[in-house]
């Protein structure tokens, strides 16, 4: 069992000097003009053949998306500082970026050296990003192909460097690992680098009376009817949202940790236990899932954390009502295990299932609990 006193703290990626951060911030710019215009291109015959079901079958051909995870400087600048500061980890090698999105990694792979770069995007957003490569004047050495990476051919046989950014909420959400490790399966030099190589996800648990109230107890009595049919849905869906450091009132576990270098797609399915031992007397509402990231093939550790006691990121963190509110004083374990699985049906979704317990001196509560990330 670990707790938070185990974790690395990242520093934050704005604790470092980046080099060459002028030039890139250019290339942000350079990047949202052909789409940013908040005044609809009425004559523009690039947007005119995407719908808005386009869109919402294909969230990440909007630039929006992107915007937020470019913006997100936890997560880009350390991904810049990681392919910055450990140029040889790059230097003169071939990249496949899976995911490339706006070709952001890409970019930075390519300017720190990389001999070739594919940039694989499957989404409409490939256009611009090829648009962007252009621009910028990587042409040369930044190849985007557009399509599925399971579908896609590539003109290598090997790469030297997977890198890509695939976490979804929840670490699993989305499920993109699976590309990735179905990419390091098919082109992976044997003593090739995936970036990032370590994920690992927590679970704290925390007091958060107000907000239990106003999302899930809220059906209970709705303008005076009962609408609390629609709290048990509300109770089977993780919410996403940030949490005050000030909330958590137990120790942080470490459930999982996976090495993206050498697991197996199943490795992503696991039961995990769990010990949380209250670190004061309080009342316990719901447990929280995050995740940390690192990158061990760098110079020194390099990575970021998604929890709440870390700088915000888009991912923040997962938060799992409990259907009872628990009671505990301090040194009492709430005890139990985790369960992860992509659905069965649409495997971009997760299945969870909690069990837990407390025997206390104020609490007795035993019980499983059902949840859906969708
Ligand atoms: C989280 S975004 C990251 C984008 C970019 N790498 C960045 O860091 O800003 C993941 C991207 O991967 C793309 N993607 C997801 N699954 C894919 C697949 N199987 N093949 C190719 N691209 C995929 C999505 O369309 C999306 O643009």
């Amino acid at each position: 069992m670990s707790n938070s006193n185990n974790h690395v703290r990242f520093e934050d990626a704005d604790e470092v000097v980046i080099e060459d951060a002028a030039e890139s911030s250019n290339l942000d710019h350079s990047m949202c003009d052909p789409v940013s215009d908040s005044v609809p291109h009425l004559s523009n015959e690039q947007d005119d053949d995407k719908t808005s079901a386009d869109y919402y079958f294909d969230s990440y051909s909007h630039f929006g998306i992107h915007e937020e995870m470019l913006k997100d400087t936890v997560r880009t600048k350390t991904y810049q500082n990681v392919i910055y500061q450990n140029r040889f980890l790059v230097k003169d090698k071939v990249v496949l970026d899976v995911g490339a999105g706006t070709g952001i990694l890409s970019l930075f792979c390519a300017k720190a050296g990389a001999k070739h770069v594919y940039a694989v995007e499957c989404s409409h957003m490939a256009d611009m990003a090829k648009e962007i490569v252009e621009v910028n004047g990587y042409s040369d050495v930044v190849t985007v192909l557009k399509g599925k990476i399971e579908e896609i051919e590539l003109p290598v046989d090997k790469v030297d460097i997977i890198i890509s950014e695939w976490m979804g909420y929840f670490l699993l959400f989305e499920n993109m690992l699976n590309s990735v490790l179905y990419a390091r399966d098919k082109w992976l030099v044997d003593d090739g680098v995936v970036l990032p190589d370590k994920a690992s996800l927590y679970l704290t648990a925390i007091e958060d009376a107000d907000y239990k109230e106003d999302k899930i107890e809220f059906w209970n009595n709705v303008y005076g009817f009962d609408m609390s049919c629609i709290k048990k849905q509300a109770l089977v869906e993780p919410l996403v949202d940030t949490v005050d450091q000030k909330q958590i009132a137990t120790n942080c576990q470490l459930l999982k940790t996976m090495d993206i270098s050498k697991m197996a797609p199943g490795d992503a399915s696991f039961t995990a236990p769990f010990k949380l031992v209250a670190e004061r007397d309080d009342y316990i509402h719901a447990l929280v899932a995050y995740f940390d990231v690192s990158f061990t093939k760098c110079h020194k550790l390099m990575g970021f954390s998604t929890g709440p006691r870390s700088r915000t990121t888009h991912w923040k963190q997962t938060v799992l009502y409990l259907e009872d509110v628990l009671t505990v004083c301090e040194g009492e374990a709430i005890v139990g295990s985790m369960t992860v699985a992509p659905n069965k049906k649409n495997p971009r979704d997760v299945d969870i299932m909690l069990k837990y317990s407390l025997n206390g001196r104020r609490c007795n509560a035993s019980r499983t609990q059902y949840y859906k990330m969708r």
